[in-house]
C-alpha cells in the first residue's frame, strides 16, 4: 500500500508537438513571469530548432530524440546532443510516436536508456486506446508498456524518470479524463511499481495528459496520484498554460 507522500514536486510540462513560432517563446516566457511559479516544476517542450531560444528561466525538454549514440542516422537527434542543448528532459514513447513512427515498447525502453546514460529526464508516456480500455485489458496493456522498460534499466532506474498517463482517447479530442479515471489508473501504474520497489513508486512523479485545460486542470491535479500534467494545445495558450500551472498542488 502507497501512503501518500507531499513531497513530489509537481510537474507541468508543456509538449507543443510540431506547433508554435519564435514569438510565442516570448509571449510564454513573459507570461510565466508573471506568477511566483516556486512551488512546481515547469518545463517547456518545443521542437527542436527552438530549443536554443529560451532564456533559462524554465526547464527545456525535447519531444524525442534516437536510441542511437551517434553515426549515419539522417535527421535523427541523439542525447548527449540535447543535453549540449540545454534539455533536461525529454518525452520517450508518446503515443503520437508509438503509432505514427512505429515505437514499439523495445524502441522506446532502449531509448529511455541512452536518456539516462546522457542524463536526461525522461517523461516516460502510456496510454491506452479506447478500444483497449473498452475490451477490459486495460491495466494489462499499461503494465506490458511499463514493464518493457523495466526488464531494460532495472526497476532502481524508474527513480530518476517522470512517468505520463495519457489516455489516446483524450489527446487532443477535448474529451478528458475524469479526475476518478485518472487516479485510477495514476493508482494502478503506482501500485504496480510497489510491487518492484514501493520506495520508488511512492517517490516517482506520474503527469496526466490529455485535454488538460485551465477550466479542468485544478481537479485533475488534486487527485491523490496526480503529480502535474503533460499539456499539449492548451500549452499554445501563455494565459491558460499559466493557469494550468497555477492549478498545480502547492
Ligand atoms: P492535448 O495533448 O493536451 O492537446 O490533449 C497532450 C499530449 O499529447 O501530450
Amino acid at each position: 500500500m502507497i501512503v501518500q507522500n507531499s513531497t513530489r514536486k509537481p510537474i507541468v510540462a508543456g509538449n507543443w508537438k510540431m506547433n508554435g513560432n519564435k514569438p510565442l517563446i516570448q509571449l510564454l516566457e513573459d507570461s510565466l513571469a508573471t506568477a511566483d511559479l516556486a512551488h512546481l516544476e515547469v518545463v517547456i517542450c518545443p521542437p527542436f530548432p527552438y530549443l536554443g531560444m529560451f532564456g533559462g528561466l524554465n526547464a527545456l525538454g525535447a519531444q524525442n530524440m534516437s536510441q542511437f549514440d551517434g553515426g549515419a542516422h539522417t535527421g535523427e537527434i541523439a542525447a548527449s546532443m540535447l543535453k549540449e542543448c540545454g534539455c533536461q528532459y525529454v518525452i520517450l514513447g508518446h503515443s503520437e510516436r508509438r503509432a505514427g513512427h512505429a515505437e514499439t515498447n523495445d524502441v522506446v525502453a532502449s531509448k529511455v536508456k541512452k536518456a539516462l546514460e546522457a542524463d536526461l529526464t525522461p517523461i516516460l508516456c502510456v496510454g491506452e486506446t479506447e478500444e483497449i480500455r473498452d475490451s477490459g485489458n486495460l491495466f494489462a496493456f499499461l503494465a506490458e508498456q511499463i514493464d518493457a522498460v523495466v526488464q531494460e534499466i532495472g526497476v532502481n532506474e524508474f527513480s530518476k524518470l517522470v512517468l505520463a498517463y495519457e489516455p489516446i482517447w483524450a489527446i487532443g479530442t477535448g474529451k478528458t479524463a475524469s479526475p476518478a479515471q485518472a487516479q485510477e489508473v495514476h493508482h494502478f501504474l503506482r501500485e504496480h511499481l510497489a510491487k518492484k520497489n514501493s520506495d520508488i513508486a511512492e517517490k516517482i512523479r506520474i503527469l496526466y495528459g490529455g485535454s488538460v485545460k485551465g477550466s479542468n486542470a485544478k481537479e485533475l491535479f488534486s487527485q491523490q496520484d496526480v503529480d502535474g500534467g503533460l499539456i499539449g494545445g492548451a500549452s499554445l495558450d501563455p494565459e491558460d498554460f499559466l493557469s494550468i500551472c497555477l492549478a498545480a498542488k502547492q
